[in-house]
């Protein structure tokens, strides 16, 4: 399917998100419950007349060429580029040619801050190769995660891209990732919710990722079943398994169960529900998972202790990022200040404090 040559200027954004609750449950096709943000990444086309692929990042100012004919050939180099080139090679492989274009990439999504830089990246990259050609959504969510599992090399789970894709204004996108059918979840309007981001990202994060997805599969096995989806607690709890791999699925499972009771109590305006789910989907994190870290439960911890703050909890992949924070609308002012006062204090180091509105999924910009 080719591409008529590019002419004009087009521009093409995708939102970062941030997920309220079921976290590494994606992987284990359970359920997830994240909003897309304002945050974006945004590309701007233009025709390349040397018939060549340029992509250059705004915030690294820097540029990489190709000739098109290598496009479908290049391996991945450990690059930013990578996720450009990963998803360019999944629109080839199903029937796409890559027109020659100035890829001209900026983004206000932090990196590694657990708000899905990546999946914004590879998502705008998409619609800029698509140039409004005609593609399913959930087909582009999909061959976006495989550009990152299968050409980065993170063997992640589809709720980033489709956030990015289906996110909505107003409402948060509860995803059954077994069926890849989503139901928009009201959130109250007497609260809100804010990122607070401890600027720390322990190298340890991607490596630990991979070791989850074994554990996940090893305990599958152990249980008889495909995927931990299926678990029970009884179950997981009575099966002969490594100990580690146990508490793994645990989380796994009584995460699951708090997507559902987060979104019923969300739709039911009950924000100390709420606010005790995060808690305790953190401790699951923290203790069953492993995936937090000293600076992240220390804002945790801080962020409770604040008046006006329901529940807070790690957001995204984990070993640093973002924590997530529900707090009442009259608060969040004094909210912001104490927690980036503590943050300082204790860390020496400026927390930012995002405000996460539910934003709409990735299009053109007019
Ligand atoms: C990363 C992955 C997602 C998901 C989360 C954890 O963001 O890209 O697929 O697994 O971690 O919930």
């Amino acid at each position: 399917m080719s591409a008529a040559p590019a002419e004009e200027t087009r521009t093409f954004r995708a939102p970062g998100r941030v997920n309220l609750i079921g976290e590494h449950t994606d992987y284990n096709l359970g359920f997830v419950l994240p909003i897309a943000l304002e945050l974006e990444t945004r590309i701007r086309t233009t025709p390349s007349p040397d018939g060549q692929l340029h992509i250059h990042s705004a915030a690294r100012d820097e540029t990489r060429s190709w000739p098109l004919a290598d496009v479908s050939s290049l391996r991945p180099q450990g690059h930013w580029s990578d996720y450009v080139i990963g998803v360019a090679q999944q629109l080839i492989q199903r029937g796409f040619d890559i027109p020659a274009l100035h890829l001209h990439v900026e983004s206000t999504v932090p990196e590694g801050a657990g708000l899905s830089s990546s999946a914004a990246l590879e998502v705008a990259s998409a619609l800029a190769f698509l140039q409004g050609r005609d593609l399913d959504r959930l087909e582009i969510a999909r061959l976006c995660q495989r550009a990152e599992s299968d050409f980065v090399g993170m063997p992640c789970g589809i709720m980033d891209q489709y956030c990015s894709l289906f996110g909505q204004e107003g409402a948060a996108t509860k995803l059954d990732c077994r069926s890849l059918e989503s139901e928009a979840v009201p959130l109250p309007e007497n609260a809100a919710f804010l990122a607070v981001n401890s600027m720390v990202k322990h190298s340890l994060g991607q490596s630990a990722y991979r070791t989850r997805v074994e554990e996940c599969a090893e305990a599958s096995k152990a249980l008889g079943i495909t995927s931990l989806r299926d678990a029970k607690l009884d179950s997981v709890l009575a099966t002969p398994m490594p100990e580690t791999v146990r508490k793994r699925a645990i989380h796994i499972v009584t995460e699951n169960r708090r997507v559902e009771e987060f979104a019923a109590a969300s739709r039911a305006g009950d924000l100390a529900s709420m606010g005790h789910l995060f808690r305790r989907s953190h401790r699951s994190m923290s203790q069953d998972y492993a995936i937090s870290c000293p600076e992240i439960d220390f804002l945790v911890d801080a962020a409770v202790a604040i008046p006006g703050c329901y529940g807070a909890r790690m957001t995204g992949g984990g070993f640093g990022g973002c924590t997530v924070n529900l707090v009442a609308s009259g608060a969040v002012k004094g909210f912001s200040e104490a927690i980036r006062e503590a943050y300082r204090k204790a860390r020496g180091i400026d927390p930012q404090v995002i405000a996460c509105v539910p934003a709409r999924g990735a299009g053109e910009i007019q």
